[in-house]
């Protein structure tokens, strides 16, 4: 379980976040939906430790992350898979590099058949062809480096799985594949997933759960259906203002 409370956080003389309360509950899907530059990328990084808080706390699996020493955020970091904005990728690592890097340290030196099977393991459940394995990135297509992205995710078996933005750059069929690709992955993998996004499609397709940061606050919290019939003016605003989107 996360649980963040009364979280601030100012950056570069502006108050990002005012007062973030939050718990991402066991197995959960939860989406943090909310508009560009509002703060979503920051809260993440605060979940792993790379940003400490002014005020407030994060509390992952009952350990307090701004104040843990060095292993034990290792040990925190180690249960949690980042899939960063734009796939980030190691432009010179082949796939399987990259994908191994998901890896704990060590582990392919120790358990040298049981780290191939995890790799294509990971591809197929990002549906990739062991073919891909060789190549580096910039022969794949963008999609192609989100699912490597994904795989690289799972292939740690982690307890969470964070994603920022996991549909943006990405053209609309590719978006769309991405997300049924996110939503299978959280049936085969037993993990408790975070997904931010300003994509409301894919906040609402995806989570059990969503919640709306706006203006450094939670403004609005609830299942996909009772944010879609809230009369909440805050989500209301959002969900107006999203562009072209079923939400009916
Ligand atoms: N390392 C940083 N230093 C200064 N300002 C930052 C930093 N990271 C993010 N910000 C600012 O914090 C605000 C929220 O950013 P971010 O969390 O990336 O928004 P988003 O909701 O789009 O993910 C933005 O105004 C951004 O410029
Ligand atoms: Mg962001």
């Amino acid at each position: 379980m996360i649980e963040i409370t009364d979280l601030h956080k100012t950056l570069g003389g502006r108050p990002v976040l005012s007062g973030v309360t939050l718990t991402v509950r066991e197995q959960e899907t939860l989406a943090i939906m909310g508009p560009s530059g509002t703060g979503k990328s920051v809260l993440l990084k605060h979940i792993v430790g790379l940003f400490d808080p002014d005020h407030g706390d994060v509390i992952v699996d009952g350990v307090s992350v701004p104040s843990a020493d060095r292993e034990a955020i290792a040990h925190i970091r180690s249960e949690i898979a980042y899939v960063f904005q734009n796939s980030a990728l190691f432009d010179s690592l082949t796939v399987r590099g990259n994908l191994l890097m998901g890896l704990p340290p060590g582990f392919c030196d120790e358990k040298m058949l049981e780290c191939e099977e995890r790799a294509r393991s990971a591809l197929r459940h990002v549906n990739l062809g062991e073919e891909v394995l060789t190549l580096l990135p910039a022969e794949l297509s963008g999609g192609m480096q989100r699912r490597v992205a994904i795989a690289r995710a799972i292939i740690g078996k982690r307890r969470y799985i964070l994603y920022d933005e996991p549909t943006t750059g990405l053209d609309p069929i590719n978006a769309t594949h991405i997300k049924e690709l996110i939503a299978q992955v959280s049936v085969e993998v037993d993990a408790t997933s975070i997904i931010v996004t300003h994509d409301v499609d894919c906040a609402f397709f995806l989570a059990d759960r969503i919640v709306l940061l706006s203006e450094g606050v939670i403004k609005a919290e609830g299942t996909p259906d009772e944010m879609r019939n809230t009369a909440n003016p805050a989500v209301r605003e959002f969900l107006d203002a999203a562009p072209a989107v079923e939400v009916a």
